[in-house]
């Protein structure tokens, strides 16, 4: 650049960087331009360096052009990101603007369910827990031996054939696993590896090949197990009473003992509970079976019949939860539907307490 040509470079650069200014769309773009012309180095920058070559009496006169020129582009620069800076701000504005008539979304502690069974096995847990009970626990697949030997029903015994069992593949030395069929082998389990006085809840899933309204492959079952040198059938009675009131959160039952068979034990006993607990009086509801437990079972597990005696009993879970909450089919109560559960289910923080009523 020569001195003499400079004023009407300085037109042609002033155009160029307005021009350069108008086209850059966005900050940084900005940033370029002014760093290109007004920085150290820049090309506005440049001339004033340029100025100690001129003719003196020059000099002044392209001082102050170069200085209108800085003046131009530096409000050049400022409009351009002020129009930029608040483009950027309505653009996030819209972007981010929240939607205050949008409905509260729900977090997992409000949305989620407990299932009516899960919510039934805690609430006989805790009534059980405050009689007195622990909680005992056995494998889903269990062995043959505990599943119905121990428990006084050999392998050729009929009751066998009442079960409707899954059994698995046999193993090298013939035997074969089954899933367990009831939850009574946790009181072989039980005797097995504790010694009297034994007082014991089962709850657990349990299987049979079976499949209509009332009956599904799995199924939910809640066994008792009392064994000491003096429990009789009285303490029976009154145990699945004092239950039955907690439960249904009634201050009366009226209950029926109806003889029955089981081979594990004897006597035995059916349980049915008025239907009035329910708040359907005139019917009697079938919840259990019971009884004392018979002497070969004690005998199997390596316990001397003549000195130790007790009672045991076996509950459906997913029956008494239809009865308790009003669910009309079994079926439904696997079918992993929301709205199902959204509707017979309990929120997550309402846990089941004796104090505050075992349901509320
Ligand atoms: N295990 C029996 C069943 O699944 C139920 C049962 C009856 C369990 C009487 C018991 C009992 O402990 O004493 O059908």
């Amino acid at each position: 650049m020569t001195a003499t040509s400079a004023p009407a470079d300085l037109n042609a650069l002033e155009a160029e960087l307005i021009g350069e200014i108008d086209r850059a769309e966005n900050l940084g773009a900005i940033e370029q331009v002014r760093i290109g012309a007004l920085g150290k180095k820049g090309r506005v920058s440049e001339l004033m360096s340029q100025l100690g070559k001129l003719a003196p009496e020059d000099r002044k006169a392209f001082g102050a052009a170069v200085n209108q020129l800085k003046t131009t582009v530096t409000n050049a620069l400022e409009s351009r990101k002020s129009v930029l800076e608040e483009a950027a701000l309505s653009a996030r504005l819209a972007n981010e603007r929240a939607d205050v008539t949008l409905p509260v979304r729900l977090g997992p502690q409000a949305e989620g369910r407990i299932h009516p069974v899960s919510q039934v096995w805690d609430e006989v847990t805790e009534i059980f827990a405050d009689m007195g009970f622990a909680v005992a626990e056995g494998p889903d697949i269990e062995t043959d031996d505990l599943n119905f030997t121990k428990l006084n029903i050999p392998p050729e015994h009929p009751a066998r054939q009442e079960h409707d069992t899954f059994y698995l593949s046999p193993r090298a030395d013939g035997s074969r696993m089954v899933l367990r069929t009831h939850t009574s082998p946790v009181q072989i389990r039980t005797m097995l590896s504790q010694r009297p006085p034994i007082r014991i809840i089962a709850p657990g899933r349990v299987y049979r090949s079976d499949s209509d309204q009332t009956h599904t492959p799995m199924f939910h079952q809640i066994e008792g197990l009392v064994i000491d040198e003096e429990t009789h059938l009285g303490h029976l009675k009154w145990c699945l009473e004092e239950f039955c009131k907690a439960f249904f959160e009634v201050d009366e039952v009226k209950m029926r003992f109806r003889a029955s068979h089981f081979p594990f034990t004897e006597p035995s006993m059916e349980v049915d509970v008025d239907a009035a607990a329910i708040g359907k009086p005139g019917r009697w509801l079938e919840i259990l079976g019971s009884g004392m437990v018979h002497p070969n079972v004690i005998r199997a597990c390596g316990l001397d019949p003549e000195k130790y005696q007790g009672f045991a009993f076996g509950m459906g879970l997913d029956r008494i939860t239809m009865l308790k909450y009003g669910i009309p089919d079994l079926r439904d109560m696997f079918s992993a539907d929301m709205r199902w559960l959204r509707h017979f289910g309990f929120l997550p923080f309402d846990v089941p307490t004796l104090a505050g009523g075992v349901s509320s």
